[in-house]
């Protein structure tokens, strides 16, 4: 459990299958092997039934996190953005602010067909479709 260091947004609900959700997150990172290909595709399917609603519903209080990461630690912008598990790209445009360059990676095709941007690449990212350094695009060149 981490410190609060940013206070949750207006709006923002206690969802409670959220608590659920995260245990099986620390369960997959702690034993990927928990990560097999029926849960891959119960997820997508999930998802996929979440994309017509999840603008309007949670569009509006996601981004608090990742604006407060990248005001206070924001990695080098050069190269490539990979943003794994893009969804409908709500997140999107403040990762286009920093890096002119985005692949967005997402197992749901039903989420990122709502707002076509950038690259987007369905995939499982347990395997990302990259090869190695793809990310430092521009530190090859
Ligand atoms: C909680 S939603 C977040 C979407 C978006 N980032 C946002 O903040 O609105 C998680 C997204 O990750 C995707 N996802 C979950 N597991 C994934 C995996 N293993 N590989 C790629 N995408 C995944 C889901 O399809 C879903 O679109």
């Amino acid at each position: 459990m981490l410190p609060r260091v940013v206070e949750a947004p207006e709006g923002k609900p206690v969802r409670p299958e959220a608590a659920d959700n995260q245990r099986l997150m620390a369960e997959i990172l702690d034993d990927t092997s928990c990560w097999t290909p029926e849960l891959a595709k119960f997820t997508t399917e999930v998802f996929d039934a979440m994309a017509e609603n999840w603008v309007d519903e949670r569009g509006g209080y996601r981004a608090a996190p990742l604006v407060d990461a990248l005001d206070r630690g924001c990695p080098s912008s050069s190269g490539r953005c990979l943003e794994i598990g893009s969804g409908t790209g709500v997140l999107t445009p403040y990762l286009q602010e920093r890096w002119g360059d985005i692949v967005c990676v997402d197992l749901s095709m039903e989420m990122m067909s709502r707002r076509r941007m950038g690259s987007q690449v369905q995939a499982d990212a347990s395997r990302l479709p990259f090869s190695r350094g793809f990310v430092r695009r521009d530190r090859h060149r």
